[in-house]
């Protein structure tokens, strides 16, 4: 995982940005369809798989638990074993960097009768668990975590599954689709009705694929506009084939790259834009990006276009903030937007960042200090004074980015580096490994 040594990498300034690029499968939708196919009866086929770090983690995990995961030329076979069918794994199952992997999986172990202890590498091991432990827990899962000087809940951590578990009816306290997944995932194997009443709209990938796998699930939306999302357990899956989409957040750099570097023209073949992905773009446009979606299409049930995006003069706005849950993995690379615009960027609402791969609202406003960027950094948003499209200063003293095992603060000061006046230093290139496999050699590519 990303235990490799660490890689300082230079981005440089660069001459506009041209081409059409398609970038790596989903990340969401990758961990989802190999999860599913595993409790599907058969042999399912995914095209598109992302074969990033994170992805990878679970595939060998659910190998571990029984499945036989397979890849020939670009398609992947999952044999399903059926839902319930999970063995024992033999060791601990290592999650690397991924918290889609952790909490995903734990939800799986928790209604199968097997024990397993979830580890992962330093970021992960940070990060809380205690809003999968309580419902999982209250399903009748037992589960037993590190806990830390502060008191929270974090792994490594130890599942002990139970079958039959307990139908939960669960009103989500954060707008988490990891927490509603694990609750979804945990409901396939328990007898009734799952509910999940979910106040914030969040990414809805799990209720889409679950809906084509043949599972019963309804989803409502109350008088409150809250929805309500039931399952029918003890599911009986059928294989599927599947073509994964390209992740509009890792699109999201190339969107920004090509809006920051004057003269540039690209376009991103291939890319889904389900609404509760698509907040990052909604933004740029806002802020005067010429950001265009075209041959939009449905692939799986997912929307998917290309995405057209030429150089333009940005201005800052006030980001609402409930627009968070349809962007919350782009701020980073939001905020490298905002910088470059002219005028005030305002963002509010963003405490989830602070419990991301690192505590991105302080990782970014310390690498844009560094570059000359004069911002607040707020408990809940940063607030970004931007250059007017002047380009940043490149690093004071030479100092490098830190990047805190984080692919995206990585990738985002990547794509700051384009426009810098002599090119920025980052400290490791190797956590965009676990989303963005290729990462540099396809920036290069619409450099040349
Ligand atoms: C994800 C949900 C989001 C997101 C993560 C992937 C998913 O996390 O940040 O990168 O695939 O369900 P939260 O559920 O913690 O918001």
């Amino acid at each position: 995982m990303t235990s490799n040594t660490p890689q300082p990498v230079t981005f440089k300034p660069s001459g506009p940005l041209s081409g059409k690029i398609s970038v790596p499968g989903d990340k969401s939708i990758s961990h989802r369809a190999l999860i599913l196919s595993t409790l599907a009866i058969g042999k399912s086929r995914i095209t598109g798989l992302l074969e990033g770090e994170d992805v990878l983690a679970t595939a060998d995990a659910l190998r571990a638990m029984g499945a036989r995961i397979e890849k020939k030329d670009d398609v992947w076979t999952v044999h399903g074993v059926g839902v319930g069918g999970l063995i024992q794994p033999e060791n601990a199952l290592d999650m690397g960097n991924s918290g889609t992997s952790a909490r995903l999986l734990m939800g799986l172990v928790a209604s199968h009768g097997i024990t397993t202890t979830f580890t992962g590498d330093a970021s992960l091991s940070k990060r809380p668990m205690g809003r999968i432990i309580e419902p999982l827990s209250r399903m009748g899962a037992d589960i037993q975590a590190r806990e830390t000087s502060d008191h929270k809940a974090c792994m490594p951590l130890t599942v002990r599954g139970i079958c039959p578990a307990i139908p939960l009816e669960y009103r989500l306290p954060v707008a988490s689709a990891q927490v509603k997944s694990a609750i979804l995932l945990a409901g396939l194997n328990t007898p009734g009705i799952t509910r999940i009443i979910e106040p914030v709209l969040t990414r809805d990938h799990s209720e889409t694929m679950l809906r084509g796998f043949g599972a019963d699930i309804q989803v409502e939306t109350d008088a409150d506009d809250c929805r309500i999302i039931s399952l029918t357990g003890e599911a009986e899956l059928k294989p599927q084939k599947i073509k994964v989409p390209g992740d509009p957040s890792s699109a999201a750099f190339m969107v920004v790259a090509a809006l920051i570097v004057p003269g540039s023209d690209i376009v991103i073949e291939n890319v889904g834009i389900n609404p509760t992905r698509t907040g990052l773009f909604d933004v740029l446009r806002d802020m005067g990006g010429d950001i265009r979606f075209a041959k939009k299409r449905t692939v799986g049930g997912e929307p998917v276009a290309d995405i057209h995006v030429r150089h333009s003069a940005l201005t800052g706005i006030d980001v609402p903030a409930k627009i968070a849950p349809s962007m919350i993995d782009e701020f980073p690379i939001l905020f490298i937007a905002a910088a470059m615009a002219s005028g005030q960027t305002i963002t509010s609402g963003l405490h989830e960042l602070r419990v991301k791969e690192s505590d991105r609202l302080s990782q970014m406003a310390k690498g844009l200090e560094l570059l000359g960027v004069k911002l607040t950094e707020k408990e809940d948003g940063l607030t970004i004074e931007g250059s007017g499209g002047k380009t940043l200063s490149g690093g004071k003293a030479k100092a490098m980015i830190e990047t805190a095992l984080d692919h995206r603060i990585a990738m985002s000061f990547a794509i700051a580096g384009l426009a810098t006046k002599s090119g920025l230093a980052i400290d490791d290139i190797t956590p965009t490994q676990t989303s963005f496999p290729g990462f540099e050699n396809l920036l290069a590519t619409l450099a040349s």
